[in-house]
């Protein structure tokens, strides 16, 4: 271990401690000491330096350098390619295809003749080449590198002998810096790697990837620590029971936050999907009550989904309350207006609503499909297999407006939908289907079926 007696300073008074302790013995001021790696970089961000007022019109823009990886899906979400220089934290429960995801990623990378070095600390060089060789296409190139270690100061060696110019840290937690005392994977240690990575990357024009672990509550590991550091956050999801995945931007200094990636989990690594809306709707029964086609909106383009629920008599018990996909909440506001505003007697009744194929929506415009999907389920009707829907709903019953009204259109007419039950501020909109404007629940209950 590298330091011993010196490691904890007290900010008040400046004395030195070989272990942290909530009161400086010296001072007697709480919560003041701190590692002293960080101190040194909390004093180098605080400090007076070359800084000076400038008009933001004479300023020139940091053009940020950008090299595709070739996989199109995290391309389109990064904004257009991995940045030189650019820190991205990729999160996400184990198993999703993290790992995978990254080294098809260099590999493309290292393809173009971009050298690219992959560090796993979870897995032996020889492990992490097996799987790179099963990846379709992958392990062809001389420029892609590969190391299993953990040491942060191995790591730096190593980048100063390779000199990469595209790095996959897989994953943070499991790297550990000598200078601080903590054990792998803690608070310090993260921000610790986490910034020095950052610093190289800035310095020597890396495109960096890190991959975060999840905790059990969805957020990356480090408590936001890491989130604020580098520049990009994405979040890979996806159920363990289906080959979908989705790649979402949750901050993007070089681009829109708001794109979506779609992949499909293959024996031969991640697939792009080009057509996910082809994919949500490849099963889908047809004539079937209680399923409705929703045309969602997803960064830059649309996606149709179906929505399936199924409502029956909960027999005199409690009545339960499942869905998978969409949020329980919006459920139970859609449930309670479909019951007051459209006379559904729906209260006593459970309901289980789930969109099929594993994908999870999250915006209200997502509601009208919900709720005619419901009503279809319970009237016992099915909804024509032409139709899609999308309008958020309020709780006076009435269909309200939402973003993108051209894109979801666009995306319907091109998957070969004749009809879309809307809002009526989109009835002007033209395109290639015929659009059925509602102003309430009741209306669009009764255009659908
Ligand atoms: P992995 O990339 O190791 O996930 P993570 O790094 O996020 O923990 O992927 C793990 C899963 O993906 C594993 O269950 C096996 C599966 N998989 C495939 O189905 N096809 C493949 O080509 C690869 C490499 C993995
Ligand atoms: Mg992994």
């Amino acid at each position: 271990m590298a330091k011993t007696s010196t490691s904890f300073v007290c900010q008040a008074c400046g004395a030195a401690f070989p272990r942290w302790m909530g009161r400086c013995t010296s001072c007697s001021a709480w919560n003041t000491l701190v590692e002293e790696a960080d101190r040194k970089r909390l004093g180098k961000l605080a400090g007076p330096g070359a800084s000076k007022v400038q008009a933001i019109s004479e300023i020139a823009e940091d053009g940020a350098a950008r090299v595709p990886t070739g996989v199109n899906e995290l391309d389109r979400v990064l904004g257009g390619g991995a940045v030189l220089g650019g820190v991205v934290l990729v999160g996400g429960d184990p198993g999703v295809g993290k790992s995978t995801l990254l080294m098809q990623a260099l590999a493309g990378l290292a393809d173009k003749g971009c050298r690219a070095l992959y560090v796993s600390g979870e897995e032996s060089a020889g492990q992490t080449a097996a799987r790179a060789r099963r990846l379709a296409g992958v392990a062809r190139s001389k420029d892609l590198l590969v190391l299993a270690e953990n040491d942060l100061d191995a790591i730096e060696r190593a980048l100063d002998e390779s000199k990469p110019r595209a790095l996959v840290v897989d994953s943070v937690q499991t790297m550990r810096a000598q200078s601080m005392e903590s054990a792998a994977g803690t608070v310090s240690q993260l921000r610790e790697v986490a910034a020095r990575f950052v610093e190289r990357a800035k310095r020597d024009g890396i495109a960096t990837f890190l991959v975060g672990h999840v905790t059990k509550d969805g957020a990356i590991a480090g408590p936001k620590v890491l989130e604020h550091i580098v520049d990009t956050v994405l979040a890979f999801e996806g159920d363990r029971g289906h080959s979908l995945r989705t790649l979402r931007a949750q901050k993007n200094r070089f681009g829109s936050a708001t794109e979506v990636g779609v992949f499909e989990m293959t024996s031969e690594g991640l697939r792009e999907v080009d057509s996910p809306s082809k994919l949500f709707l490849a099963e889908r029964p047809i004539n079937a009550s209680g399923s409705v086609i929703a045309a969602t909106s997803e960064g830059s383009r649309s996606l149709l989904v179906e929505i399936q629920a199924l409502v029956g008599s909960a027999g005199g018990g409690s009545p339960r309350r499942t869905c998978t996909g969409v949020d329980s909440s919006r459920l139970a506001m859609i449930l309670a207006v479909l019951e007051r505003k459209a006379g559904l007697a729906v209260s006593t009744c459970d309901v289980f609503v789930n969109v099929a194929g594993g994908a999870r929506i999250d915006e209200p415009a997502i509601d009208l499909a919900i709720a005619l999907a419901v009503a279809s389920s319970h009237l016992e009707r099915p909804v024509a297999a032409d139709v899609v829907a999308f309008g958020e709903i309020g709780l006076a019953g009435e269909v309200r407006g939402c973003a993108r009204v051209a894109a979801r259109l666009a995306e319907a007419a091109a998957m070969g939908f004749r009809r879309a039950i809307t809002p009526a501020s989109a009835a002007s909109s033209s395109a290639d289907i015929e659009v059925i404007g509602v102003r309430t629940l009741s209306e669009a209950i009764d255009a659908a079926m």
